[in-house]
């Protein structure tokens, strides 16, 4: 059995937190995209009955979808909420030098540092209401690269991100190793990046603050275009502000349930590729919440996996799924490596792949914008990520 989150409970010696009460949920009746659970603890089942009825439903998951409920993952919604309270902690209070010192540079390829409310990648760009603080590993590292206030939580942060990466994504690595039909630590042992807290990805905390006007007008309501995420596997815990939505396969945006406790799973492009296609890195965005969610702030805390910078990826032809079902030559982002690499050109490297995608990222209230086109009467931003054509619904 796989032991649950046991985080630091020193509380006393710190500053109080005031907790994070959920908003409510949404009554409105939103056109809800149908997810499967995955009970994540039912991969120690002594019963394989069971193990294998969660591997097929994890193979319909992210074939058909490429999203999934994760519950029983093993950290209760107390200790979740009390994560949840210090992300709100870390934006109540960062202080205006540490805004400044710390402010992130996307145009480097990665997203390390704080984002105010305003402006993708400077200081000067219009209102957008989207605050983040980014760790990655080199944050971590060293207390100077966060912000002060959040000093003395960084035990619980640390250690929450071990529990996600090491202990969550790996069993569902391994449940997907499953469904490829490979041993258990495949995908954990040739794909994932390793070294905790977060190997070559980062941790998130991210709070949107209610909509203004003039930013509802200059994004057209969108808080984040369609995109793919680049990498293996992304942690979103589920909140009840229903803003994300996912691109069906009936071609139509679906919203996400608040699944209290739960996390939202969602399968990087990386994994498409190393599955042939069989696995789905499926579009979604940020949408402006429904009406009576409007003036209630949306705090996310999401944990996004990556791979192996150095590696260029290839399907895992060991596969027996693989080997007996062929790849799946419709799929996104295969699709396009697989037109780079019949060419004979080497496809790019992971690490190239996901800086790309960061350097390139752009915002709905910005004047820099990607290039559109329709597709079956379907409006899609174009993009070209080194030699890659990349198309996604705007
Ligand atoms: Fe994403």
């Amino acid at each position: 059995m796989a032991a649950p989150f046991d985080p630091p409970t020193n509380f006393e010696t710190k500053p109080h937190v005031p907790p994070w009460v959920p908003p409510p949920a949404t009554k409105e009746p939103l056109d809800w995209a149908h997810l499967r659970t995955i009970e994540l603890s039912l991969l120690d089942s002594p019963d394989p009955a069971v193990v294998q009825k969660l591997v097929e439903t994890a193979k319909a998951a992210i074939k058909e979808d490429g999203f999934l409920y994760l519950t029983d993952y093993g950290v209760s919604l107390e200790q979740l909420h009390r994560q949840f309270s210090i992300a709100q902690y870390l934006h109540r209070n960062i202080s205006e030098t540490d805004k400044d010192r710390l402010h992130w540079n996307p145009e480097s390829g990665i997203y390390s540092g704080y984002k105010p409310g305003f402006g993708w990648r400077n200081k000067n760009g219009a209102v957008d209401g989207i605050l983040h603080f980014n760790f990655y590993k080199d944050d971590f590292a060293s207390l100077d690269r966060v912000p002060t206030c959040i000093h003395p939580f960084m035990d619980e942060i640390t250690s929450f991100t071990t529990y996600l990466t090491e202990s969550v994504n790996r069993r569902l690595l391994a449940l997907l190793s499953r469904v490829l039909e490979l041993p258990d630590d495949y995908l954990w042992d040739n794909v994932q990046s390793h070294g905790p807290p977060i190997a070559e990805g980062y941790l998130r905390h991210a709070l949107y603050l209610p909509m203004l006007e003039e930013t509802k007008q200059l994004g057209k309501g969108l808080r984040m275009h369609g995109h793919c995420d680049f990498g293996t596997t992304t942690m979103l815990f589920s909140v009840p502000i229903s803003s994300l939505q996912i691109w069906g396969t009936d071609s139509k945006w679906h919203s996400v349930k608040y699944n209290p406790g739960a996390l939202v799973i969602n399968i990087g492009e990386t994994l498409e590729l190393v599955s042939g296609g069989h696995f789905k890195a499926t579009r979604h965005r940020v949408v402006a919440p429904p009406e009576d969610q409007m003036n209630d702030e949306r705090l996310s805390i999401v944990i996004f996996n990556s791979s192996i910078g150095e590696l260029r990826m290839e399907p895992a032809y060991e596969s027996p799924l693989i080997q007996r079902e062929g790849c799946i030559e419709s799929q996104g982002a295969y699709k396009e490596f697989k037109l780079i690499r019949d060419q004979g050109v080497p496809v790019p490297t992971n690490r190239q792949w996901r800086e790309a995608h960061i350097a390139d990222s752009t915002h709905p209230t910005e004047a820099k914008q990607h290039e559109t086109v329709v597709v079956n009467g379907i409006k899609m931003n174009k993009k070209n990520y080194l030699g890659v054509n990349i198309l996604l619904p705007a």
